[in-house]
């Protein structure tokens, strides 16, 4: 099993792939960090704790960052994306669990220190968590054996801006602090995640099942879905952005990689684009190719639990 520090914002692709990852034997999940980006981190992290009670998972929950490093807070939420409350307004009751005490970056160090060389990043929102924690303890995290992240569209188009993909927009200086850090990077960027669908045919095979857990996913994605219709008309169904950083982690070879020196525009209207270069010499691998239909089957059959 491979242990897993799992970095959100939570959000409806996040909450999909919190449950690919927590139904998929080959990960552990040792704890979720949560970061603001889809919602206001105190948002992510309720979302989070509701994601966990509805799929009946006990792990731990660290509240993280609620501003940029550099910027302030973040002055816009995407509720057309993600709804009102980041899960397609389907959250009518306060979770049951809690957050545990302590923070993120605090709880990224303590594990990469009790496991050096182990412990994999995955990162699906602004990386401002894991930013904090190279500033805080560089030594430490250079023990970390990867970072696989959802963010960046280097040989495509953004997806806020003409430019600039939505996890490395919301916190560019986070970004750049972490591709020049010189840690083993995955990057899942656009150029892979718009290649996968979810068809909309499956939220209504969701629904049937019968089980709560998946009728509470089949209702948020049906939100998502709808944004999607209006973004991306014709596709019949939603990107799987998240969960392919998920898939990533369990199997790499859904994806083929290039190494890539990667640079962050932090200024002008191109702010939040990832600019990347072929370099034999960089730890950064960008996935360019995605093998989507191996990848859609696999994530159907672990997202709902048999
Ligand atoms: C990314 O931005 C967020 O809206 C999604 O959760 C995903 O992590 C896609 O650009
Ligand atoms: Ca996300």
């Amino acid at each position: 099993m491979k242990p897993i520090i799992f970095d959100v914002d939570t959000g409806i692709d996040d909450a999909l792939a919190m449950a690919y990852a927590l139904h998929s034997p080959e990960l552990e999940v040792l704890g979720f960090t949560t970061c603001f980006g889809n919602v206001a981190v105190e948002d992510a992290t309720r979302n989070t704790l509701t994601v966990l009670e509805k799929l009946d998972r006990h792990i731990p929950v660290f509240s993280g960052a609620n501003q940029t490093l550099n910027r302030g807070e973040k002055k816009k939420y995407p509720k057309h994306v993600h709804g009102e409350d980041g899960l397609g307004n389907t959250r009518k009751e306060v979770p049951s669990l809690q957050a545990s005490q302590g923070n993120a970056v605090d709880f990224i160090i303590d594990q990469v220190k009790s496991r050096p060389h182990e412990i994999t990043v995955i990162a699906v929102g602004p990386l401002t968590n894991i930013a904090l924690a190279i500033k805080k303890d560089p030594k430490i995290m250079s023990f970390v054996k990867e970072v696989i992240i959802m963010g960046g569209a280097v040989r495509v188009p953004g997806n806020v801006t003409p430019f600039a993909e939505a996890n490395i927009l919301s916190d560019p200086d986070a970004a750049e602090l972490l591709f020049s850090s010189g840690l083993p990077v995955t990057l899942v960027g656009l150029d892979v995640t718009l290649q996968t669908c979810l068809p909309k045919s499956k939220l209504g095979e969701w629904r049937a099942s019968g089980k709560e857990s998946a009728q509470f996913l089949a209702e948020m994605t049906d939100y998502y879905m709808k944004a999607y219709d209006s973004s991306h008309p014709g596709l019949g169904g939603c990107a799987l952005h998240d969960p392919l950083a998920v898939g990533v982690a369990i199997d790499s070879s859904f994806v083929s990689t290039v190494q890539m020196n990667v640079k962050v525009v932090t200024e002008g209207e191109e702010t939040g684009r990832t600019i990347g270069q072929p370099d034999r010499e960089s730890n950064i691998r960008v996935c360019t190719q995605v093998d989507a239909e191996r990848f859609v089957k696999h994530f159907l059959e672990r997202v709902i639990r048999s």
